[in-house]
Formats: C-alpha cells, sequence, structure tokens
C-alpha cells in the first residue's frame, strides 16, 4: 500500500444488506452507502437467501459506484480492496467477493477478504469524515459482539487477536428479539419493534428468569424467549388482552441485564483497559444506556448507522491486515460458517 492516507474501498454482502464504502487510515469514513432489502424480506419473517443474492447482484455495482463518487475518488485513488468473506449465506457472499475481486483486478489493488464479526469489532474504530478523532479503543480490552447470529464476550490483548471468554448456548440476543417480537406480532426485524413497544411499557411488570450456566462468560437466551412464550399463552388463556408494552420492556431488561452484568465482569476480571460494544443489538437504547450509565470502564459503542451492517467496518477492519502486508490471491473463497475465536 502507499503512504497515508492508506485508503481502503470495502464491500459487504453477506445478508441482506448491499454495502461499500470508503475509509482513511482504518478510521476515517469518506463514505458508506448501504442498500438494505430488509422491506423485501419482512414479508417473509427473515432473510430468503435465494432473493438476497439476486438483490445483491442487482445492487452492487451501483453502491460501489455511490461510494466512490460520496468520496470525491475514482478506484484509480485507492489503496486496498476490502471484503466480507464469511461468515453468511454463501450466495451472497459470493456477488460480495467476486465484484471486489473485479474491482481488485481491473487497477491492480491488493485485495483482503475480511470476517464479518471482526468487521462488527472494528467499527468502533471509526468516525465520520470531517469530524475531530473519537478516541481510539485501548487494549487490553473486552468486546461483547451482539448481532443476529452471533452473541460473543472476546478478550483482545492487541489488534487482530481475539480470545473467546464465552458466548451464547442457544439463541444469539439479536435472534432472540426476532423470535420474542414475533411471538408478539411485532413486525420484522424485531430489535427496533421490541425497542419501541417497550417504550410505553415497565421492565418491571415481569420477572423473567435469568440462566444460570456453569460457565461465567457464556449466555443463554432460550430460557427468557420460553418463559414469554408461556406468559403470552397464559395471558390468551385467561382471555386477557396481551401488554405488549410491558412484556417487550421486560424482556428486553432481562436480556440487557445479562448481556451488561457478564461484560463488566469480564472486564474486570481479565483487567481491561475499555470495552468494546457491537453488532446490530448494541443499536439497543437500554443497553447502550446501561454501559453508558457506569464509569468503571471507558465503552466504545459504534453510532446507530454503524450497528447494524456496513461496509465501512470491513473497511476499517481491513485496513488493519493491509496495512501489516496481508493480502489474499485473486482465487479465494468465500467461508459461509468462519469462527473468529479460539477458546481461552
Ligand atoms: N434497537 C435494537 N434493539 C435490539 N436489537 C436490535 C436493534 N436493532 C437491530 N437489532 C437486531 O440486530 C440484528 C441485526 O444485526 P446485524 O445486522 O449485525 O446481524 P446479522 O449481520 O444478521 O448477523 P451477524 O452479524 O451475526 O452475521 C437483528 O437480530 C435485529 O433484531
Ligand atoms: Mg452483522
Amino acid at each position: 500500500m502507499k503512504t497515508p492516507p492508506l485508503r481502503v474501498l470495502a464491500v459487504e454482502s453477506s445478508c441482506d444488506e448491499t454495502a461499500a464504502a470508503v475509509v482513511a487510515n482504518g478510521r476515517e469514513i469518506l463514505s458508506s452507502v448501504i442498500a438494505s432489502q430488509v422491506d423485501l424480506h419482512a414479508q417473509f419473517g427473515g432473510v430468503y437467501p435465494e432473493i438476497a443474492s439476486r438483490e445483491h447482484i442487482k445492487a452492487v455495482y451501483a453502491v460501489v459506484n455511490e461510494a466512490l463518487q460520496q468520496a470525491h475518488l475514482e478506484l484509480g485513488d485507492v489503496d486496498g480492496i476490502a471484503v466480507t468473506r464469511g461468515p453468511g449465506l454463501a450466495g451472497s457472499l459470493v456477488v460480495g467477493a467476486n465484484m471486489a475481486k473485479a474491482l481488485a483486478m481491473s487497477v491492480d489493488l491488493p485485495i483482503i477478504g475480511v470476517n464479518h464479526l471482526e468487521g462488527h469489532i472494528y467499527s468502533s474504530w471509526l468516525y465520520a469524515g470531517g469530524s475531530a478523532p473519537t478516541p481510539e479503543p485501548k487494549f487490553p480490552l473486552v468486546a461483547l459482539l451482539v448481532s443476529g447470529g452471533h452473541t460473543e464476550l472476546i478478550l483482545m490483548r492487541e489488534h487482530l487477536t481475539y480470545q473467546r471468554l464465552g458466548g451464547t448456548v442457544d439463541d444469539a440476543a439479536g435472534e432472540a428479539f426476532d423470535k420474542v417480537a414475533r411471538l408478539l406480532d411485532l413486525p420484522y426485524p424485531g430489535g427496533p419493534s421490541i425497542q419501541k413497544a417497550a417504550q410505553e411499557g415497565s421492565p418491571r411488570a415481569f420477572n423473567f428468569p435469568k440462566a444460570r450456566l456453569s460457565e461465567p462468560f457464556n449466555f443463554s437466551f432460550s430460557g427468557v424467549k420460553t418463559a414469554v412464550l408461556r406468559t403470552v399463552q397464559d395471558l390468551r388463556a385467561q382471555g386477557k388482552t396481551l401488554p405488549i408494552g410491558d412484556l417487550a420492556a421486560s424482556f428486553q431488561a432481562a436480556v440487557v441485564s445479562a448481556l451488561y452484568e457478564k461484560t463488566m465482569d469480564a472486564a474486570r476480571q481479565f483487567g481491561a483497559q475499555d470495552i468494546i460494544v457491537a453488532g446490530g443489538v448494541s443499536a439497543n437504547k437500554a443497553l447502550r444506556e446501561a454501559f453508558r450509565s457506569q464509569t468503571q470502564f471507558k465503552v466504545h459503542i459504534p453510532h446507530i448507522s454503524l450497528c447494524t451492517d456496513n461496509a465501512a467496518m470491513i473497511a476499517a477492519a481491513g485496513y488493519q491486515h493491509l496495512a501489516r502486508g496481508e493480502r489474499d490471491n485473486l482465487d479465494f473463497d468465500v467461508l459461509p460458517t468462519w469462527y473468529l475465536t479460539a477458546l481461552v
């Protein structure tokens, strides 16, 4: 790569968002464009893989062009290409990977395939173009990764090194939000719907149980989901109207308190300087407030627009690899399953 500013163009297409972005020095967002398919998939109550990959094909060229235009750059001005290699839907990943390979080949740029979860973590390094840089996360740090498919507690002692402290033994936190929303007849995606409904209810209306687990940093959300289901069934059997706000607020409080308490415990036990909270569920207001209400650790939570899938986070992670001289060959395959971490 050239000397600074190192501008990385990234493509993300692992699920139902087609995204492209240009980021300078792994931190400053010069552009970030997202074409979401969420409305298309809402009718199925989840992502329909075959439709997702075909929508990526239609959108990816325009999204990449838009990202370059918004950054006021030509492809030749870029120093490297990053693309989500996995985990995700195979057919969707292939579309982004092939676009990124074509871009790299056409102007002979280095390319790197990035782990999507690593991207979520590196969203904490990003700041808006033209504004003052935000403080960089300091190591060692504990990262809580809470998304639609993952719930992981990770210890990072330095850049690009990940030790898994624990994670969910059943549903991911985002998945639990989505399933409980469906139970309460709230629209997809469930996280934002539950958050909205919870504003009208009390987090103390129902006492949903916390999971007891032998491993201190593991999570389980299937128990709380079943408790909501039983409560709904009982109320319906009694012919009562469902107190949607109370159910949503109490469920949200149970999930937030498990996530918050275990992350704080892990940060204390491993002597962390900072905490990172990332992934789609980090957009949750109650979760953000829980972490912001404490003063023991500096907590980095991405701007709401960077919590769910985007390409700026892939550029931020890709930059770290490219700056270390790592490159992929143009024949790399996508990795629909790709674990980020080894167990401590
Ligand atoms: N405000 C919110 N409160 C709670 N959950 C939310 C909120 N906003 C989004 N989510 C949840 O975040 C998830 C989407 O996050 P994200 O886009 O990171 O997941 P994904 O990319 O599908 O999964 P992964 O990153 O694990 O592959 C969904 O489950 C959604 O319900
Ligand atoms: Mg994601």
